[in-house]
């Protein structure tokens, strides 16, 4: 297997650097953010997308907001960096690790009140390499256990990317299944293309051909017939929101998926950091899913496939619900139904051990 570490965010020297994921599997550009302005649009345009990695770049564009920050008093940089909070909340709605990270960093924008401001630019610059780093560890805890429910599987299917390109080490879902193939050689994946936005066909595939998986892409239509041919032993995908009850958020097409497998009797799996909970909310019906341009359904990869004045429906996710997910896979363990239970008590231990 190819050893090199596929990395899509990289922090230099004050200055963010992102690999232009629009432009994968054909060429790879990386994108140079020095200002707030040019990382909230990085994330609302997807140069970087996938829960996790947008979270951490959020947490580094309030760093790159407060080092350039001119203000001469505490009051005056708080408030820069409280502006920059701001625009990197309106960038995308549905990944809650974007709103975890930036509530972190104001966290620690509150503890270092009347620091000087040079002083609390570098701890804040700090904090996000921290949720960075962090988040990198917790794939290696997510890829073991999710591994765990994976072996003695011959065939996994997964949707959109959950790999190395969405977060900050080597992924959610595409963990498990990594980290699976090193010890199943035969393991083969079907990589769900994911329409409209082609995350499985441009991203997924590129990262388990580097990984030096077994694959085959299909067209997410597909998925149902191989079920019905005993063809998938497993379902996992990657995760943007679990609320309380196990509802999950994740990439539009996971619920009819998830709606297949239970048909066919496949476990259906979903695998997340703690850090995509949001146990505040109660049920999926409180999430509140991004519509997207209907330009990425009439002109993918900017290719016209329909009249550019048809109208469009564009929601970016979809909502499984909790009773349809065998398991959930967090970096604290396997969580079951009851979700309100298991779900909490993680969290909990999790917080415990922070
Ligand atoms: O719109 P995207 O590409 O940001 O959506 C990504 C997904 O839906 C992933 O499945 C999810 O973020 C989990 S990534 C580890």
């Amino acid at each position: 297997m190819a050893s090199q570490k596929l990395r899509p965010i990289l922090w230099k020297k004050g200055t963010l650097h992102l690999l232009e994921q629009r432009l994968l599997p054909f060429r790879e550009k990386w994108v140079k953010c020095d200002t707030v302005e040019k990382v909230a649009r990085a994330i609302e345009d997807m140069t970087v997308r996938g829960a996790p990695a947008i979270g951490i770049t959020a947490a580094y564009g309030v760093a790159v907001a407060a080092l350039r920050s001119k203000a001469g008093t505490p009051l005056a940089f708080k408030r820069d960096v409280e502006k920059a909070l701001l625009r990197l909340r309106k960038t995308r709605p549905t990944a809650v690790n974007l709103f975890w990270a930036l509530e972190r960093m104001q966290l620690r924008l509150k503890e270092m009140t009347g620091a000087n401001p040079s002083d609390q630019g570098r701890w804040l610059e700090r904090e996000a390499l921290e949720i960075h780093k962090e988040d990198e560890a917790l794939c290696g805890r997510l890829g073991k256990n999710g591994a765990r429910l994976l072996a003695g599987c011959r065939n996994v299917l997964t949707h959109c990317n959950t790999g190395a390109l969405a977060t900050g080490g080597d992924g959610t879902a595409l963990s498990a299944i990594t980290t699976a193939a090193r010890k199943n050689r035969k393991l083969h994946v079907w990589v769900d293309e994911t329409r409209p936005y082609l995350q499985g066909a441009r991203l997924t595939a590129y990262e388990v051909a580097h990984a030096g998986i077994d694959f085959h892409l299909i067209t997410d239509n597909m998925s149902a017939s191989l079920m019905k041919q005993g063809r998938v032993d497993a379902i996992i995908v990657g995760a943007d929101r679990i609320v309380a009850n196990g509802d999950t958020a994740n990439k539009i097409g996971t619920y009819a998926l998830a709606v297949l497998a239970k048909a066919h009797g496949i476990p259906f799996y979903v695998s997340a950091p703690t850090t995509t909970l949001d146990l505040a909310k109660s049920s999926g019906k409180e999430i509140v899913i991004e519509q997207r341009n209907p330009r990425e359904v009439t002109h993918p990869q900017g290719v016209a496939i329909a009249k550019e004045d048809y109208p469009v429906y564009n929601p970016a996710f979809d909502v499984t619900p909790g009773e349809l997910i065998t398991a959930i896979v967090l970096e604290t363990g396997i969580c079951r139904a009851p979700y309100h239970r298991s779900l909490r008590s993680a969290l909990a231990q999790s917080q415990a051990s922070a």
